[in-house]
């Protein structure tokens, strides 16, 4: 989805003229220091830390939080693996929950899978859906859990005019090919907090303490996940596109949803927490079974109009994460959190293939169109029209 050209080669050139790569050359002149600045000043956060992908993003969130062995993490069942992995690679277990209409956590859910380890919660922006922070936010408060809003897939979306990463305790982004602004591979912390920012800092730099990362916080020994100068060169070229390319987005989303509505066809648009922010990656319609679902889809794939479900999107499914459902995890068997005692009151038994059937039922009665960057009126229009077409021949084929 995202675009890419002149301005960043010649970004890139740059730096490799200037021979600069290392983000600590000169901290604060590099470009993964103007990227921070800069992805700070557009989403309204006083902290912002770039790192070399969302998972990175999500692990240096959870070690900010200070989330570790004992501890669980509740996660939706619809999300890519690394939401629940990133949870098990600071030791601590993923507690599923179902997800609500919106295909982003069930709020209601949520509160009903809490326990007495529960320390946080990952809720996911599932394809550029806001989940529904207001509800999420109020049952994590009362029950002191922490949120970390796993943005990943929603870079630049926001909730009722708050940005998307900024509204819980922190957020993670991910600035990888598939994303709607990328630099190869990349990703963002985001937090208001500055404690969880200076732990993330120090555990984002092996814990380099020489580098002055903190005036506050012990230091202590941490992982790699340094952006470098080249990718950050990118990105900040990158940011620069990101609102044109979500207006653009939203603006053909809403020629196919409107022109949807004005017909009156037996569709119903899938709910949204907040449309508005909603990030315009798809349409997404939901069907009261899946067999309906299925006559739709085909009877729009004869009409030339190609959708898909997300019962179908692979390892964002939590029956497809067979290496967590199968608790294979690290190579040396004592590198597995599934095993260590500490983790033994954790509710492990609880993460089966069956534990989110709600999920699974919902993901097979929904189907969704992508919306192109470049489409034009009249294509978005056209495809309104088939689908709203597609609606009515399958309605009326014999059940
Ligand atoms: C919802 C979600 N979370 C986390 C990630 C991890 O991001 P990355 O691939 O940059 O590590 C992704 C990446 O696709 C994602 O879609």
């Amino acid at each position: 989805m995202f675009e890419i050209g002149q301005e960043e080669i010649d970004a890139v050139a740059e730096v490799i003229n200037a021979q600069r790569m290392f983000r600590y050359s000169d901290p604060e002149a590099g470009r993964a220091y103007a990227c921070e600045a800069r992805i700070k000043e557009m989403l309204g956060c006083s902290e912002s830390l770039i790192v070399t992908s969302g998972t990175a993003a999500l692990i240096c969130g959870l070690v900010g939080i200070g989330v570790g062995p004992g501890d669980e993490v509740i996660v939706p069942a619809y999300t890519w693996l690394a939401s629940a992995g990133a949870v098990l690679a600071v030791g601590a277990i993923p507690v599923l929950a179902d997800v609500d209409e919106t295909l982003t956590l069930d709020p209601v859910d949520f509160e009903r899978r809490i326990g007495p380890r529960s320390k946080a919660v990952i809720p996911v922006h599932m394809a550029g859906r806001p989940a529904d922070m207001d509800r999420i936010v109020d049952v994590a408060k009362t029950r002191g859990i922490a949120v970390l809003e796993d943005s990943c897939q929603a870079v630049g979306g926001s909730y009722k005019g708050r940005r998307l990463a900024t509204i819980g305790d922190a957020g993670a982004f991910s600035f990888n090919v598939y994303k709607n602004i990328s630099c190869g591979e990349g990703g963002a912390l985001m937090t208001n907090n500055r404690q969880i920012y200076e732990r993330a800092l120090y555990y984002h730099d092996m814990g380099s303490a020489f580098r002055g990362h903190s005036l506050t916080e012990p230091e202590f020994l941490g992982n790699t996940y340094r952006m470098n100068e080249i990718q950050a060169a990118v990105l900040f070229v990158q940011l620069g596109r990101l609102d044109g390319i979500l207006a653009q987005l939203r603006e053909r989303r809403d020629w196919i949803r409107d022109a949807i509505l004005a017909a009156d066809a037996p569709l119903m648009l899938s709910p949204s927490a907040d449309i508005a922010g909603d990030c315009g990656l798809h349409v997404s319609f939901l069907f009261e079974t899946v067999e309906a679902r299925i006559r739709f889809s085909e009877r729009a794939a004869e009409l030339g109009c190609k959708l898909s479900s997300p019962i179908d999107s692979g390892k964002h499914v939590y029956t497809k994460w067979s290496t967590l459902l199968e608790r294979k995890v690290g190579v040396h068997p004592r590198m597995n959190p599934f095993l260590w005692p500490a983790n033994q009151d954790c509710r492990i038994a609880n993460l089966t293939a069956d534990c989110c059937p709600r999920t699974l039922d919902l993901l097979a009665r929904t189907t969704t169109v992508g919306v192109g960057l470049d489409q034009k009126r009249e294509a978005c229009e056209a495809v309104a029209d088939s689908l709203c077409r597609a609606a009515r021949d399958a309605d009326a084929k014999p059940k």
